[in-house]
């Protein structure tokens, strides 16, 4: 198949059918109010709603069509080498906490599963961390032994059953692979037989924080609700100013058929080449299954995914000659500058605003742990043992002071526009069919884009997040904000948080 005939679309989605919930329309008071559709907020209203509480989802699309459905979609408590990290700036105890509330989130869904008759494909498969070059393999090593003393069933090897040799492996047994969209509609269904109310295309524009707190959506229908829950992947309401402390990610990925005897049983990832994450799936076709490649890990909007790409399904071609490229996406994460998410009430000062975000690509266990831990603080049950370490109004460490003052360099760059990194072109007339450039109108930076039928759509390029310049992805023909990660489509609508208006319509000289 070439890249032509690839389908520019998640296998999650492709396999799923879309939903139709309907948009707020008029005025809601309910005990709870949900921000985002994606694995962290759906867990968090239907634990709610288990619970006795009136509940209500918000969403800027539909259920499941953010990031959790552009996923590689493994549940495992075995996160590349985080172990190592975790051990040696937050503790031991640290250590052990996270693998445990991992491991407990991994359990959850088995049981909701069952619970639910959902078949969500669940497939308890082990995971590895490896590497293939010889001079690392003590990092692997290192990994196991503090896998091991998070108590987790860790074990340093040498054989797998990747087609290829390995210098060692971190063994983490009894993990999890599912697909997660089909799990998210299990929730939601469920949800909205019980009485929550879900709401599609009603994007969250503005938050009161208050005893009695008020949502407003685009459509300014507004929800008032005790509590509130923003679960939007990269926070669209930050008042403690998360932002200075995440970083968002991008990471493409493949998805090939196989036959079933040449696909891996197991859940790979290695930190070398970029990233490589490898993990097979059932397919519905005899003696086939589905071969799932992620990699070429880069910031939003720092430019060449089509390269990127290009290397990721070369690799994939070498490492596994028979599989057929079928479809092709990208996924987004955002890793926080300690390596623990932010799960909980999300600044100082408020009793009732609630966040979960900064998941560092294993946001499938940390969203099903969101859901618990939030429904625990809200309904005031029993907390787990592992609510601090999630705690978001933890101070930073001085450790993270190089992480934070990095991040904040590259904001100020690309705020005030790095030419040497941006698609800057001097006219609208030296865009080709198919393409975005920033173009400078009337002293205004301008996202201009020029479809194939040669038709131009221009748009202010300041992301209406904090202001950064955005850059065209022609990939995915999106534009991308390198500060915070907000995405926007060619005609400037929002694909992608934190970003909640379009970037503004700009008019053309004539
Ligand atoms: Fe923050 Fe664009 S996402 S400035």
């Amino acid at each position: 198949m070439s890249q032509a005939e690839l389908t520019h679309e998640s296998y999650w989605m492709a396999s799923t059918e879309s939903t139709a919930h309907p948009s707020l329309e008029t005025d809601l008071e309910v005990d709870v109010v949900v921000i985002g559709g994606g694995i962290a907020g759906l867990c968090t209203a239907w634990e709610l709603k288990r619970a006795g509480a009136d509940v209500a989802l918000l969403e800027a699309d539909r259920i499941g069509s953010g990031v959790t459905g552009y996923t590689s979609a493994k549940l495992t408590s075995l996160h590349s080498l985080a172990y190592t990290r975790l051990r040696e700036d937050h503790g031991p105890e640290s250590a052990r906490l996270y693998a445990e509330s991992h491991q407990d989130a991994i359990g959850h869904v088995e049981r909701v599963c069952a619970d639910l008759g959902a078949d969500a494909e669940l497939e308890r498969v082990p995971a590895y961390t490896y590497m293939e070059s010889a001079e690392r393999v003590g990092e692997i090593r290192a990994e196991a032994e503090a896998a091991r003393e998070a108590g987790l069933p860790a074990s340093f090897v040498t054989e797998t059953d990747l087609p290829f040799p390995v210098a060692g492996a971190v063994r983490v047994a009894d993990q999890m692979q599912f697909h997660p969209r089909k799990f998210l509609l299990a929730l939601a269904r469920d949800l909205a037989d019980r009485g929550g109310h879900i709401f599609e295309r009603s994007r969250a524009v503005g938050l009161h924080d208050g005893a009695r707190c008020r949502v407003t959506t685009e459509s300014g229908a507004t929800v008032v609700a005790r509590d509130v829950v923003v679960a939007t992947h990269y926070p669209i309401f930050d008042r403690a100013m998360l932002f200075t402390r995440l970083k968002p990610r991008r990471e493409l990925v493949a998805a090939a058929v196989l036959p079933a005897e040449r696909a891996p049983a197991g859940m790979y990832i290695t930190p070398e080449q970029h990233t490589r994450s490898v993990r097979g799936a059932p397919l519905h076709a005899d003696g086939q299954r589905l071969l799932i490649v992620t990699g070429e890990s880069f910031t939003p909007g720092t430019g060449e995914a089509e390269e990127r790409f290009e290397r990721l399904a070369a690799w994939t071609r070498s490492r596994f000659p028979e599989a057929r490229l079928g479809y092709r996406w990208a996924a987004q994460d955002n890793d926080t500058t300690d390596g623990v998410p932010y799960i909980g009430h999300s600044h100082p000062g408020t009793q009732h605003v609630y966040v979960a975000t900064g998941f560092g690509g294993w946001g499938l266990s940390g969203g099903v742990l969101s859901g618990r831990l939030l429904a625990a603080h809200i309904t005031g049950s029993p907390r787990p043992p592992w609510t601090e370490l999630y705690d978001p109004r933890r101070l930073p460490r001085l450790r993270e002071a190089s992480a934070l003052l990095g991040q904040q360099a590259f904001v100020a760059k690309h705020f005030v526009g790095d030419r040497l990194h941006t698609s800057h072109v001097d006219s609208a007339a030296d865009i080709p069919p198919g393409s975005g450039a920033v173009v400078r109108i009337r002293g205004q930076r301008c996202a201009v884009y020029r479809d194939e039928s040669g038709a131009v759509t221009a748009v202010s390029a300041r992301c209406t997040h904090l202001g950064c310049l955005v850059q065209f992805d022609a990939g995915e023909r999106a534009w991308e904000c390198p500060c915070h990660g907000s995405r926007f489509a060619p005609d400037g609508s929002v694909l992608h948080g934190p970003a909640t208006r379009p970037l503004e319509p700009r008019r053309l000289p004539e």
